[in-house]
C-alpha cells in the first residue's frame, strides 16, 4: 500500500510524473475534460487540529476528482473517547478508500497506515508536513521554469538554496530539511540555540540515505543563512500544541523575524514563502509579506493542485 506520510514516500524518479500531473490538473481545472479518478470513492479526513488551507484544499480537491470527502473532527468520533487508533483504522478501512490525517504525534499516522488497509496521507503532524513541502516545491519550480512541466519542473529545483528562519525545530523546518534533500536543494536554517533541528529528523535523514551533517546547515545568525538564498522561508513561532510556550518563544525567536533588511540580504530575485497562517509583525514584517517577490498565495493555491495529484497517484497505486 502506498502512503504519503513523509516527503520520501515518493521516490525521486516518481517526481516528474507527479509534478506533471499537478500541472495538468491545474491547467484542466473546471474544464469538462478534467479527470475524475476518485469517482465513487470516499476519503475520510480525521483532524485533531485547526486548519484552513489543508482542510479546504482536500475537501475541494477530492470533490473535483469525483470523490466524496468525509470530514471527521477527532472529538466527534470514538477516537476522541479512547477507541484505539488501530481499531479506528481497521473500521474506517471497511468504509472508505483513503484516510487524510492531521494530528500531534507522528507515530499515530504510522499506526493508522500499518493497521488499516487503505492509503493514508499525512496532513500535518508535530514532526512533518509533507503536503505543504510538495506544494511549495511545485510553486517555486513554476517560477523558475515558466511554462515547464514534468522533469523540467523538478530539475528547476536542483542546486537552489532555501533559507529557513525562526522555529528551526518545528514540523515545517523538519519537512523542508527532508524535502530539500529529496529535491536536490541546499538548506540553511537560522534559529535560536535551543531550537536546532533535533535527533528525530537526523535519524530519519540517516534512514533515508542522507548524511545528517551534509543534509543541512544550522546557524544562529540569520544573515549567514540568507546569504545566496533563492528562497527565504518562515513559519509561525508558536505551532499548534505549543501555545503555553508563547511568551518564551517570541522572546528567543524575535532576532529571526524576516524583516526587509533580512530579505534584502538574500539573492536580489529571491522569493519569500510562508506556509501560512502568518503573524505579520512577528515572524515576518508586513512589507515582506506584501513584496512582489512574496508568493504566499500562489503557494496556498497550489496545495489544491498538488494534493489532487497526490490523491490521484495513491488511488492509482492502489488499483495497480
Ligand atoms: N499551511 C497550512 O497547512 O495551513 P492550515 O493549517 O490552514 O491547513
Ligand atoms: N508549524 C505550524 C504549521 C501550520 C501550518 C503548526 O504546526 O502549527
Amino acid at each position: 500500500m502506498k502512503h504519503f506520510l513523509k516527503e520520501t514516500d515518493f521516490a525521486r524518479s516518481e517526481l516528474p510524473k507527479l509534478f506533471a500531473l499537478a500541472h495538468e490538473l491545474k491547467r484542466s481545472r473546471g474544464k469538462r475534460s478534467a479527470p475524475r479518478p476518485l469517482a465513487g470513492q470516499t476519503w475520510a479526513m480525521i483532524f485533531s487540529k485547526s486548519s484552513t488551507r489543508t482542510r479546504v484544499s482536500f475537501e475541494v480537491g477530492i470533490h473535483e476528482l469525483g470523490g466524496n470527502p468525509l470530514f471527521l473532527n477527532k472529538n466527534d468520533i470514538q477516537l476522541g473517547r479512547g477507541e484505539t487508533i488501530e481499531d479506528t483504522a481497521k473500521v474506517l478501512s471497511r468504509f472508505v478508500h483513503g484516510l487524510i490525517v492531521r494530528t500531534y504525534d507522528h507515530a499515530d499516522v504510522e499506526t493508522l497506515a500499518s493497521a488499516g488497509s487503505v492509503p493514508v496521507i499525512n496532513a500535518l503532524t508535530d514532526f512533518l508536513h509533507p503536503c505543504q513541502i510538495y506544494a511549495d516545491a511545485f510553486t517555486m519550480a513554476e517560477r523558475w521554469a515558466k511554462g515547464a512541466t514534468g522533469k523540467a519542473l523538478v530539475d528547476a529545483l536542483r542546486g537552489r538554496k532555501i533559507a529557513f528562519l525562526g522555529d528551526t525545530a518545528c514540523n515545517m523546518a523538519n519537512s523542508w530539511i527532508l524535502g530539500a534533500n529529496l529535491f536536490g536543494m541546499k538548506i540553511s536554517l537560522a534559529g535560536p540555540k535551543g531550537f536546532a533541528p533535533g535527533a528525530e529528523i537526523d535519524a530519519l535523514l540517516g534512514k533515508e540515505g542522507f548524511a545528517p551533517k551534509a543534509a543541512y546547515q544550522f546557524t544562529t545568525d540569520p544573515m549567514e543563512a540568507v546569504r545566496g538564498a533563492d528562497v527565504v522561508y518562515t513559519d509561525v513561532w508558536v505551532s499548534m500544541g505549543k501555545e503555553e510556550e508563547t511568551k518564551e518563544r517570541i522572546r528567543v525567536m524575535s532576532p529571526y523575524a524576516v524583516t526587509g533588511k533580512v530579505f534584502a540580504a538574500a539573492k536580489p530575485d529571491a522569493l519569500f514563502m510562508h506556509c501560512l497562517p502568518a503573524h505579520a509583525g512577528e515572524e515576518v514584517m508586513p512589507e515582506v509579506l506584501a513584496s512582489p517577490r512574496s508568493i504566499i498565495f500562489d503557494e496556498a493555491e497550489n496545495r489544491l493542485h498538488m494534493q489532487k495529484a497526490i490523491l490521484a497517484s495513491l488511488a492509482a497505486a492502489r488499483r495497480a
